[in-house]
């Protein structure tokens, strides 16, 4: 009897979620991940040293957004002919240019916050006098996730609007800027695959992105996340599916992009209904650390469907009654100005206990052993059979681990597991 050989995928990137992405898809198929990093590695993950064109693989999932604005997906397709589940640059303009993605929104009638974008101080900051409290001030370009500021102080915005502007904070990302009203509420993620035309949607989650316990301190990539949402059930998500991700996928369409991806809405639960803060055009980090653990069946063959525009061809995902909540573990000074290069302790030992996906964490110089070679340097997900279960689970484990400063939130999913 024959046996149908296993899809060989490769997973471009090398942090928390494409180790999360790679142990999910590896229960079906052969997986390697490019670059990957020495974390994974040692958690027997294959990793691969770029660039990817030169691989083979039947499927190609484009992790981070940097590549996929500069056009890494195009230049797979072109390459290799083989699949890849990640937009063209057309498609990832949408978060390459907030103002570019603010203008999409507006043209599908999606619901968003009101909001004028600009490339020069003195309307900038006579358009933000005239909005309420919080103000909210966005770099165009990309900015590794920390390029939004949300404050309650005016002066605050109007120096930060000078900051971006004369590149002085973001460089180039930050010499056109979107200034938008703050609305404020819950927030949620919702991660759509989309197949150019349908998009189904992954289980809800919700990200922390500030960096202190209570929402204090400055914006990061994310320090944590969990799922599932109290209260974000199907239906809901149907709604922002509905309302959000499919007129969208539509105005994509319009314009002649064939969206291949994860289309990702932040979302914002005002009292009106959901307001999008902001789409993404890939996994989310560290939601997908959460919603992966969760996803039961075969990722692989889903993504590779989405990938080939045939998601009317496999069964939507399905997600498991377990709750997952993630902890990111950083180096000290992250997000402003992370200390890296301090020895790891006990890896091996908190993936006895718990899902630990590897991020900033590299060889040591010596050889022997793993350093912190990044911000956010480990996420460890718990699964248990409730929110509050998960997160016992998760913080148990988090003494297993020790570096040199070692910083994470105690707060995730305090409120929620405690519902
Ligand atoms: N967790 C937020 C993001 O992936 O952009």
């Amino acid at each position: 009897m024959s046996r149908v050989p296993k899809l060989r995928v490769c997973v471009v990137g090398s942090g928390g979620r494409e180790h999360a992405l790679a142990v999910a898809i590896a229960r079906t198929a052969d997986v390697v991940v490019c670059d990957g990093n020495a974390g994974m590695s040692a958690l027997g993950v294959r990793c691969v040293a770029g660039p990817p064109e030169s691989l083979d693989a039947d499927l190609f999932v484009i992790g981070p957004e940097a590549p996929l604005v500069d056009g890494l997906a195009d230049r797979l397709r072109a390459a290799t002919g083989r699949l890849v589940l990640g937009p063209g640059a057309d498609g990832a303009r949408l978060e390459g240019s907030k103002a570019w993605m603010k203008a999409v929104l507006a043209e599908a009638g999606v619901p968003t916050a009101p909001y004028q974008a600009f490339s020069a101080a003195e309307p900038a900051i006579e358009f933000l006098r005239s909005l309420p409290a919080p103000w909210v001030v966005k770099t165009d370009g990309l900015a590794a996730g920390k390029g939004v500021l949300v404050t309650d102080d005016l002066s605050e915005a109007e120096a930060d609007v000078r900051a971006k502007l004369s590149g002085r904070s973001f460089g180039d990302a930050g010499r056109r800027i979107v200034i938008e009203q703050g609305l404020t509420g819950p927030e949620l993620s919702v991660m759509a695959l989309c197949d150019g035309r349908r998009a189904v949607p992954l289980a809800a989650a919700q990200d922390f992105k500030r960096a202190g316990d209570g929402d204090m301190g400055p914006n990061t990539g994310g320090m944590g996340a969990f799922s599932p949402v109290p209260g974000a059930d199907r239906e809901l998500v149907d709604q922002v599916i509905d309302k959000a991700i499919c007129p969208t996928l539509e105005a994509l369409q319009n314009r002649g992009i064939d969206f291949r991806g994860v289309l990702y809405a932040g979302l914002i639960m005002a009292p009106g209904g959901a307001s999008v803060l902001e789409f993404n055009v890939r996994f989310g980090d560290p939601e997908t650390e959460v919603v992966l653990p969760r996803w039961e069946g075969d990722v692989a063959g889903v993504l590779a469907a989405a990938a080939a525009g045939r998601l009317d061809e496999v069964d939507p995902p399905q997600f498991s009654a377990q709750a997952a909540v993630c902890v990111v573990l950083a180096a000290p000074g992250y997000p402003l100005t992370p200390e890296t290069g301090d020895p790891i302790a006990g890896l091996a030992d908190a993936a006895r206990l718990v899902e630990v996906y590897s991020a900033g964490v590299g060889p040591a110089p010596s050889g022997d052993g793993l350093v912190t070679a990044g911000g956010r340097v480990v996420a460890l997900t718990g699964l248990g059979p409730t929110l509050e279960a998960a997160r016992h689970r998760v913080y148990d484990a988090v003494p297993a681990i020790a570096w040199r400063g070692l910083t994470y939130r105690s707060d995730i999913a305090a409120v929620a597991s405690a519902l």
